[in-house]
């Protein structure tokens, strides 16, 4: 047996506006999603909650049948009915990532899949990302294949593409590399730069609410903003980001915390943050922190910094929350027995 993990994620600043090109500064996190695997004729998967088995040809169909409706979302310009497709059955996100596995590298037995994840599903912290990736790494060593960590990220971004529609990559990315990454899709490709920067304290993460879209949908509803509203709150988080790179190589807290913010302010009048993120981050900040949504919103998680532990604590709780703490830079994919 195998056992493999991937952390989660957190956008520190750059989520939405990385669509437009922009980069986004994205930190794996201390929460893992861990992945026990064997050889097996079919695809077994198990959860604490549930098991399912699959036979390989099935799953190797299934994959063509996404391939396919793929292209014909991505020409409608709507990813809908692909949304729709992966909701069908919650396996499907490992139905995929092992389809794809078994197609790529021409393996044609399955494997007995067990997962057990400290990742929230639905908050914004990259669940999906992480299982993908530790997935995908599993199926490589329990098969003896050599892939380099940017073939593992090839290979987990066509899941994130069945499940997102048109993502940046970013997701994949951290919980594949893990540690700081800065981000960022231009016509050349993806500029992919891990940051050589120690591990980042004093961060907490709130979790508020299921989305009820998904990060497709959100994406989605902000790219039908009108482009005069939408384009000059893209460029203030994009040099927010800029910033947040100088603060965080000096180390100036304040200016750490101003970059949060105003990533905040943008992210709600692009209309993806909820009254409720607005309030916690409103509370945050008169007590002398930074908050944020993370990830696409509507939902999800808020990201707090603060420096006096107890006093973050203290105002989260007055608003009937809790707060985890969290290290931002953990590692990323990694195998932890075999
Ligand atoms: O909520 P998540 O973890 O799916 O993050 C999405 C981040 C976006 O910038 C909104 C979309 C993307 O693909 O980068």
């Amino acid at each position: 047996m195998v056992t493999v993990s991937a952390p989660g994620k957190v956008h520190l600043i750059g989520e939405h506006s990385v669509v437009y090109g922009e980069p986004a500064i994205i930190a794996a996190i201390d929460k893992r999603c861990f992945v026990n695997a064997t050889k097996n004729a079919d695809l077994i998967v198990k959860t604490p909650e549930a098991e399912s088995i699959y036979d390989i040809n099935e799953v190797t169909y299934f994959v063509n049948e996404l391939r396919n409706l793929w292209h014909k979302c991505a020409d409608k310009k709507d990813f809908s009915e692909m949304f729709e497709t992966m909701k069908e059955d919650p396996f499907n996100l490992v139905k995929a990532t092992v389809g794809e596995v078994l197609m790529d590298l021409n393996i044609d037995e399955g494997a007995d899949i067990e997962i057990r994840s400290d990742i929230p599903v639905g908050a914004g912290l990259g669940s999906s990302a992480a299982l993908a990736v530790s997935v995908v790494k599993a199926m490589t060593i329990l098969y003896d294949k050599e892939l380099s960590r940017d073939e593992i990220n090839d290979i987990t971004f066509s899941i994130e593409k069945y499940m997102h529609g048109t993502p940046s990559g970013g997701d994949n990315t951290t919980c594949c590399y893990g540690g700081l990454v800065w981000f960022q899709k231009t016509m050349q490709g993806n500029v992919i730069k891990n940051l050589d920067i120690s591990k980042l304290e004093n961060f907490f993460l709130v979790y508020v609410s299921r989305p009820e879209k998904s990060t497709g949908e959100l994406v989605q509803q902000v790219r039908e903003l009108e482009e005069s509203y939408r384009q000059p709150r893209i460029s203030d988080i994009g040099r927010a980001t800029h910033d947040m790179l100088d603060a965080l190589t000096t180390n100036d807290t304040k200016k750490i915390r101003e970059c949060i913010n105003i990533a905040q302010k943008n992210l709600s009048e692009l209309g993806v943050s909820l009254p409720i993120i607005d309030d916690i981050c409103k509370a945050v900040r008169g007590i002398g922190g930074a908050a944020k949504l993370c990830g696409a919103g509507g939902g999800g998680t808020v990201l707090c910094y603060h420096e006096d532990r107890l006093k973050l604590l203290e105002a989260i709780s007055d608003l009937g929350f809790s707060a985890t703490e969290t290290v931002l830079g953990d590692e990323g994919v990694r195998v932890d027995s075999k």
